[in-house]
């Protein structure tokens, strides 16, 4: 079993590769961006609650999503957990390793997906996702094969995300780097750190990947 953070900015290709460790690892994917999206879906108290703050691109409280993963990490079982967009904070980090180790286990690997910020505007402004299932596509880097129908599941709901504007862009850019960055130096510290590079084709992306998790 393997438990693994994916850290990096918006857009740095985090889902795209954790969809993937779902499918060819058997692997539970824990991101709390989409637990958040689908509390807003559902019209939930806590999707009203953190609606606006999304849309703007600034971060949730730290003990709305820690309670979050608390749930998921309680219910969840697998072989290994991804954690995709959590945590962000050191306080969401000093909170993963208690629960993980409350749980028995810990972190195998977090791996910083580095990719420029030109390329992150890009990737952002020409995403789009599928309503049903979740697989995300790209305008130019990976559209669907057949134009407004999901490759994966044959559903027609593709949606963009009302956060994937320049404007939102810029904000989620300086959260990251205020209050999630310090996360790399954190990481290193404790000798968990790897990177790839998150700029390389998807495919070289997973193989790196790969090459982190297989590495004992
Ligand atoms: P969240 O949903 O986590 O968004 P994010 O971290 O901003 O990351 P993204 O989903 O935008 O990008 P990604 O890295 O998954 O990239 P993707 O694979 O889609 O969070 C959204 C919001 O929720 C936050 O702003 C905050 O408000 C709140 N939130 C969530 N977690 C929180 C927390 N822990 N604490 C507080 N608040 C929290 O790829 C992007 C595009 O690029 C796609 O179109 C894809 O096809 C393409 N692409 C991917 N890889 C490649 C490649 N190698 N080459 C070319 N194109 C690629």
């Amino acid at each position: 079993m393997t438990n693994l953070i994916l850290l990096g900015p918006p857009g740095a290709g985090k889902g795209t590769q954790a969809k993937r460790l779902v499918d060819e690892r058997g692997m539970v994917q824990l991101s709390t961006g989409d637990m958040l999206r689908e509390a807003m879906a559902s019209g939930s108290e806590l999707g009203q609650r953190v609606k606006d703050v999304m849309a703007r691109g600034e971060l949730v409280s730290d003990d709305i999503v820690i309670g979050l993963i608390a749930e998921k990490l309680e219910a969840a079982a697998g072989n290994g957990f991804i954690f995709d967009g959590f945590p962000r904070t050191l306080a969401q980090a000093d909170a993963l390793a208690d629960a993980l180790e409350a749980a028995g286990t810990g972190l195998d690997a977090v791996i910083e997906m580095r990719v420029d910020d030109a390329a992150l505007a890009r990737r952002v402004t020409g995403r789009y996702t599928c309503g049903n299932c979740g697989a995300v596509y790209h305008d130019e880097t990976r559209p669907t094969k057949v134009a407004g129908v999901c490759d994966a599941c044959g559903s027609t709901d593709l949606r963009r995300r009302p956060d994937d504007t320049e404007e939102a862009l810029r904000n989620r850019l300086m959260e990251y780097y205020k209050k999630t960055s310090p996360l790399v130096g954190y990481y290193y510290a404790k000798g968990q750190l790897s990177v790839v590079d998150g700029l390389a084709e998807i495919d070289a992306v997973s193989d790196a990947i790969a090459a982190v998790l297989d590495k004992d």
